[in-house]
């Protein structure tokens, strides 16, 4: 039971104040410690290195500046990334220059460990919501997750928002940052800035777990700020979503009045086709 924190979140923050920050462990502080000085190394290079690193049909690898939107294509996000995803991490393996192969096993370790983690968190969810003796889902097996190391240059951009408001539409992200920049919308409607740090993982549910939760988790809006003076800065990010290979339709645990006739599965194939700039 979180072996890789430094103590047990309380998850009830989740309902009350929207999201709960884990301290991780040093063993995976450390692991982070890692994957940021590969990636800063990896980013510093020049566009047409990356791109060898880079497998876009399978969104494994590389993927270049404005990519990638919250809202609109119009206005992409101001950063490049790097992805490994569960469903073809194995695959990817194999083409990369042994940069791009180092920067890639550290993140599916760390992906590993991100995945324990949000196993962990969706148990206490449900002993939370006193869901201990409802019928398990789809959404208490091994869900579908990526993984991706944001890099942004806020001094080399003009924009306030390097990131536009959004929530991720899916069922839960964990995310680290090496500085400040990322706000989230609070109760009283206004954003407030996420404390960050070293070993310091915020957890912001998504639709899916709102849904899943009869609405008494709500959907987390956040956004980036950029700090003028920051000439670099890093987010690793871990998204989590129920795999529809394994279940064509999920069952809510809490029936919401609200959102009675939404389907669980219906959202996440609406949401996964989001984001990408073609
Ligand atoms: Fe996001």
């Amino acid at each position: 039971m979180y072996e890789h924190l430094a103590q047990a979140p309380d998850i009830e923050n989740l309902e009350h104040q929207g999201y709960v920050t884990l301290a991780l462990g040093e063993p995976a502080c450390a692991l982070i410690d890692e994957i940021a000085e590969l990636t800063l190394t990896f980013f510093r290079q020049d566009d047409e290195v990356k791109s060898a690193d880079s497998i876009r049909h399978l969104h494994e690898g590389w993927q270049p500046f404005g990519g990638e939107f919250s809202i609109t294509p119009d206005r992409p996000d101001l950063h490049e990334s790097f992805w490994v995803t569960r469903r073809n991490a194995t695959r990817a393996a194999a083409t990369y220059s042994s940069m791009g192969r180092a920067l890639h096993a550290k993140m599916v370790q760390h992906l590993s460990i991100m995945q324990h983690l949000e196993a962990d968190i969706t148990r206490d969810i449900r002993r939370h919501l006193g869901l201990e003796d409802v019928k398990e889902s789809a959404i208490d097996g091994p869900l579908d997750a990526d993984l991706q190391v944001l890099y942004y240059q806020p001094q080399r951009q003009h924009r306030d928002l390097l990131q536009d408001e959004h929530e991720d539409g899916l069922y839960m992200t964990l995310t680290w940052a090496d500085s400040p920049g990322l706000e989230i919308l609070g109760p009283n409607g206004v954003f407030h800035g996420l404390s960050q740090g070293r070993g310091r993982v915020s957890v912001l549910p998504g639709e899916i777990l709102s849904l899943m939760s009869g609405c008494r988790i709500k959907p987390m809006i956040h956004r980036v700020r950029r700090h003028a003076e920051q000439l670099e800065r890093l987010s690793i990010n871990y998204f989590a979503v129920p795999d529809l290979d394994r279940s064509a339709d999920i069952e809510k645990w809490i029936a919401c009045p609200q959102h009675g006739a939404v389907s669980v599965a219906d959202r996440i194939r609406h949401n996964r086709s989001q984001f990408l700039v073609q």
